[in-house]
């Protein structure tokens, strides 16, 4: 009968058929991927995005580092302006900006990240501008310019070296004359 030979055919072939099952979604969440990151599939950005996704935020503070602080809040203090967060992962540093009354930009290149930031400033009271996309193409996020403080706790050292030239030029178009960069 024609349906015990599909059941032959099926229970012969189906681990080929999950198979290519497996790589069609794996495909399309490669794609999706592909079309959020600018074209440009990169490790370091799948890294971060699984990194999120786990869990697995080891690099994350409960307070602002102590150079931050003393800069903000030292003798020396300046006067409050437009600060840029970047790669501000869960928005720590943005948070803390915001509230010492500094108008903050933090740009994360995972979404998760931004997520969690922004419930974290709603938590505090504030609301920082939290702008989806890469660091190395700041001129394409809209994000402005004028910023006075600029600030990257372990962005930069993880880009790959192919684009740390986009970064910094990026960077220096965004700053205001004489700004101060703690990275
Ligand atoms: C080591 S974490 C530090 C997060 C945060 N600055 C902190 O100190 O808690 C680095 C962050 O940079 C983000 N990142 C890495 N490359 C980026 C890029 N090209 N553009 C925007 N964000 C990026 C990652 O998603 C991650 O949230």
């Amino acid at each position: 009968m024609a349906s015990d030979r599909w059941s032959r055919v099926w229970k012969r072939h189906r681990w080929l058929a999950a198979g290519a099952g497996a790589g069609l979604v794996a495909g399309a969440a490669v794609w999706r991927v592909r079309a959020r990151t600018d074209g440009e599939l990169r490790w370091y950005g799948l890294v971060y995005r699984a990194a999120y996704r786990l869990g697995l935020v080891v690099w994350e503070r409960p307070s602002p580092p102590p150079e931050l602080i003393e800069l903000v809040e030292g003798p020396t203090r300046p006067s409050t302006g437009r600060a840029l967060d970047l790669g501000c992962g869960t928005g720590t540093d943005t948070v803390y900006l915001s509230r010492q009354g500094w108008d903050v930009t933090g740009v994360d290149l995972v979404p998760a990240a931004l997520a969690r930031a922004g419930r974290r400033a709603a938590a505090a009271g504030v609301a920082p501008h939290f702008v989806n996309g890469d660091a190395t193409r700041l001129g394409a996020l809209g994000i402005g310019d004028g910023f006075e403080l600029l600030l990257d706790f372990g962005c930069f050292h993880t880009l790959p070296e192919d684009r740390r030239y986009a970064y910094i030029d990026g960077v220096s178009k965004v700053a205001a004359p004489g700004a101060t960069f703690l990275l």
